[in-house]
């Protein structure tokens, strides 16, 4: 997502920020900004759109902007378009306060609307500029002038995660920072000072850290900091030797993108839900649908290609079930060409990662030509798709590096659950009763998703010893079925393993026949009132020599009769299942991948993102 990078020492900071920043170009960003000041001067501040050359053009490489003290910024577009007016840093009119900030911050609308009061303007649509302007606000309230406290007090104000670094123009050649929830470290060498929020930003530098922590504040002079509790009390810290090379450190310490990127998957669910609930209830006027617009939808077509479309697949069982609108989903690459007889009250949902992928777009385009009305769930904000589309859901997965997605598609689920439940309750299918119990369970899903990456050794053992298999079959009915369509899909993509997935009652009327002694089956099997079927699917399996791999819910022991393996989800509302169960078979692909001494973040063959048909 976005970069953050500060500088305070002896040299001209502008050259350091522009080095850090190229050096987080990796995390993704659509804009990038600096603001530099030399001693008590002016701070300035420049900003581009596009890539960091951009800025660097702009500033002659830095040289244009004269100071020691400096931050700067590559920016992901969460609130607001990609553009100059939204990129970092911004600033508080009379240019007391200047920041950069990573994060979301959840309750920015209240916060701004708090702030117009006090006679506060906004420039940006970001919800950055109003973090600057609280902090500004209690800084100039107190008479103190205090940037700790007017820091500590925005904190408690603020719901969601941030880094923040920020100049205050009382305070020449120092930044402050708070933090949380989203990495920031702090590097000291003799009479510097840097800030960052990988450490890949400046570990040229210095490979000596102080990691602020949560809900703390750090005030960075040359070459020291002190480090603040919310209640201003000064705390003690260690400072850490970073032993990493710089790749190992743009993974986080992971030893691939995809593994960081599983990890990652609790938040990306986490922020993408709290994108649409507004005082703890759905709300999807963001996506600009109406109570009375969401009533009159007819029909659904989802449209989208490789993981998308399976995220899809799951919507069509989760929407159909919980709103009951008729819902058919699509692969781009066939509804673009197949003359499609489209409902004119119905809705087409695109679901792109990238926004970019060209069938998706084309896709996009053909419905939008037959007017209908069109919806996308992307990730990417101002990709093609986001800016074609009449209506956008995004996403909020960060950018994904690993070839083969996770928590873009654990993202686009809850964007499809979100639809259902809201869709539901507008229709009168979904009940009161029902509706809170299907909020607190979308609430809990990202620590159970975590209890499952916890547990991620024993699959590490499975792998190990299936990792020269030639087959691999994947089975399972409902949610279940599209689980496996993912979980087989991620398994080609990165083992190179042939795999199969297959509606488990199907599995009889052909596909059996390829199952010899030995052949892994692994069946998914979440869904109680399928529970039985699938079970007597894997007994036939069993019985024509397959190995049998389950993957269920806790409380379902019965299978160990059958199964050599299983591993366990936490308990669940059946309709999120797909949520939790996909979280094992990711861990299965990366590590048969990783047994077999293969490229897992870029297999071979693929891309990131598709733009040719
Ligand atoms: C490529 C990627 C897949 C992805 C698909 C759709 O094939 O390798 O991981 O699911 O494109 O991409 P999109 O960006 O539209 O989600």
């Amino acid at each position: 997502m976005c970069g953050i990078v500060g500088y305070i020492g002896c040299r001209q900071a502008a050259s350091v920020l522009l080095d850090g920043l190229s050096r987080l170009e990796y995390r993704g960003y659509d804009s990038a900004g600096m603001a530099v000041r030399s001693g008590g001067s002016d701070v300035v501040v420049v900003k581009a759109k596009g890539r960091l050359k951009a800025l660097s053009d702009k500033t002659d490489a830095g040289r244009m902007l004269e100071g020691t003290c400096g931050i700067g910024h590559t920016r992901w577009a969460t609130h607001g378009e990609p553009s100059e007016l939204n990129a970092h840093p911004h600033i508080s009119d009379d240019c007391a306060v200047v920041g950069v900030h990573n994060g979301i911050i959840e309750n920015y609308q209240e916060l701004k609307e708090k702030l117009l009061k006090k006679g506060y303007a906004f420039n940006s649509q970001t919800d950055t500029e109003v973090a600057v302007k609280l902090v500004d606000y209690y800084y100039k309230k107190d008479a103190a002038a205090d940037p700790v406290k007017a820091l500590s007090r925005a904190m408690v104000r603020i719901r969601g995660s941030y880094a923040l670094a920020l100049m205050f123009k009382d305070y020449p050649e120092e930044i402050f920072a708070a933090r949380k929830d989203s990495p920031m470290i702090i590097g000291v060498e003799k009479g510097e000072t840097y800030i960052a929020s990988d450490v890949p930003a400046i570990l040229k530098y210095t490979r000596n850290v102080y990691y602020i922590g949560n809900m703390e504040i750090a005030r960075l002079q040359q070459g020291t900091a002190t480090f603040y509790n919310l209640d201003k009390e000064e705390i003690d810290k260690e400072l850490v030797e970073i032993t990493w090379n710089a790749e190992a450190a743009e993974k986080a310490g992971f030893e691939h993108f995809m593994m960081k990127e599983i990890h990652e998957q609790p938040k990306a669910v986490r922020d993408t839900l709290n994108s649409v609930l507004k005082d703890g209830l759905l709300d999807l006027s963001s996506v600009g649908l109406t109570e009375s617009e969401i009533g009159r939808i007819s029909q659904i077509y989802i449209v989208a290609c490789g993981s998308a479309y399976h995220a899809g697949v799951v919507g069509q069982y989760v929407i159909e079930k919980l709103a009951r609108v008729s819902v058919r989903v699509e692969l781009a690459s066939e509804f673009r060409y197949r003359d499609p007889i489209l409902d004119p009250d119905g809705l087409v949902i695109v679901i792109s990662q990238s926004g970019e992928t060209a069938d998706t777009l084309a896709a996009l385009r053909e419905a939008k030509q037959r007017g209908i009305k069109t919806l996308a769930i992307v990730n990417v904000v101002g990709s093609s798709i986001a800016r074609e589309a009449d209506k956008i859901f995004y996403t909020l997965a960060g950018p994904e590096i690993a070839v083969a997605t996770t928590k873009a598609y654990s993202a686009q689920l809850i964007a499809c659950y979100a639809i259902a439940v809201e869709f539901g309750r507008c229709r009168q299918t979904v009940s009161d009763v029902d509706y809170k119990r299907y909020l607190e369970e979308l609430a809990v899903l990202p620590t159970k998703i975590n209890k499952i990456i916890e547990d991620k050794e024993r699959l590490q053992w499975f792998a190990a010893k299936h990792a020269n298999a030639k087959d691999i079959f994947f089975i399972g009915r409902g949610i279940d079925y599209a689980v496996c369509l993912e979980g087989s899909l991620k398994l080609k993509e990165i083992s190179y393993i042939h795999s199969e997935a297959y509606a488990a009652g199907e599995l009889k009327h052909g596909t059996i026949s390829l199952i010899e002694d030995g052949t892994l089956v692994v069946s998914v099997l979440t869904q109680p009132e399928l529970y039985e079927k699938t079970l007597s699917n894997l007994v036939e399996v069993k019985s024509r020599g397959a190995y049998c791999m389950g993957l269920t819910t806790v409380g379902n022991y019965k299978i160990e009769d059958t199964a050599e393996f299983v591993t366990y989800i936490p308990q669940i509302e059946p309709c999120f299942a797909a949520s939790l169960a996909v979280v094992p078979l990711q861990l299965l692909s990366y590590y048969i991948s990783l047994a077999r001494g293969l490229d897992v973040d870029k297999p071979r063959n693929l891309a990131k993102s598709v733009t040719v048909e």
